[in-house]
């Protein structure tokens, strides 16, 4: 059973005290700190882009996962490149040269992601395995935070499959709880994305339940 790592997702956090957030997150045994970056167009919200992101990279002790639910991806890898982003995601859905824009993610020196929607199937990144550092298995249509989760137990186990002994991790995004985390776990995932189920119950100025929340998970 490998490590698994915990990524809160900042959409569920303070938006006025980023920076005391992800401090208390990683306090409280955060691995990563997970960055939703949303457009209006690839998904139905707007949050915040590369500037958010620079702001919030002192704060960040360990690895800044940027998840971009956005559509080019391309005309904005070079300011999450400058933002301090370490992985940076984008999704398959998100437009026709998939290739280009992890190779271009690589060459700004960050580390490529590629997230599937749950209506994608995994075959549709058979042909990018060799070429990110992590897959991101959406459990929910991305936009939102605080949404049930769907279960993709199958495709990630058939990932898991897929990715075989690359060094890839499978990361779970949406509705992770302390009652769907295991059978994510089970079926192969290695990095929990979780948003209510870190911060529920807690703020900045009291920031005692994250460190319970993130056990429980
Ligand atoms: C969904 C985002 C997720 C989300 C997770 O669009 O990509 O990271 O905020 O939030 P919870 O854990 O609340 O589903
Ligand atoms: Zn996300």
């Amino acid at each position: 059973m490998p490590d698994i790592l915990i990524a809160p997702s900042i959409l569920a956090a303070d938006f006025a005290n980023f920076g005391a957030e992800c401090r208390a997150v990683q306090n409280a045994g955060a691995d990563w700190i997970h960055v939703d970056v949303m457009d209006g167009h690839f998904v139905p919200n707007l949050s915040f882009g590369p500037a958010t992101a620079k702001a919030i990279r002192p704060h960040v002790t360990g690895t800044m996962d940027v998840h971009l639910m956005i559509a080019p991806v391309d005309p904005y890898i070079d300011a999450f490149a400058d933002a301090g982003a370490d992985i940076l995601t984008a999704h398959v859905e998100a437009g026709p040269h998939i290739h280009r824009t992890l190779q271009a993610i690589r060459a700004a020196g960050m580390r490529p992601g590629v997230a599937l929607n749950p209506g994608t199937p995994a075959s549709a990144v058979a042909h990018v395995l060799d070429l990110v550092d992590l897959v991101c298995v959406m459990t929910v249509n991305p936009g939102f935070g605080g949404q049930s989760f769907l279960d993709m137990t199958p495709k990630i186990a058939e990932l898991k499959r897929m990715i075989g002994d690359r060094p890839v991790h499978i990361e779970i995004d949406g509705g992770v709880d302390p009652t769907t985390a295991p059978k994510v776990v089970q079926a192969g995932a290695d990095v929990l994305v979780a948003g209510s189920a870190v911060f529920r119950g807690g703020s900045v100025d009291d920031p005692a339940p994250y460190a319970a929340n993130i056990k429980a998970i």
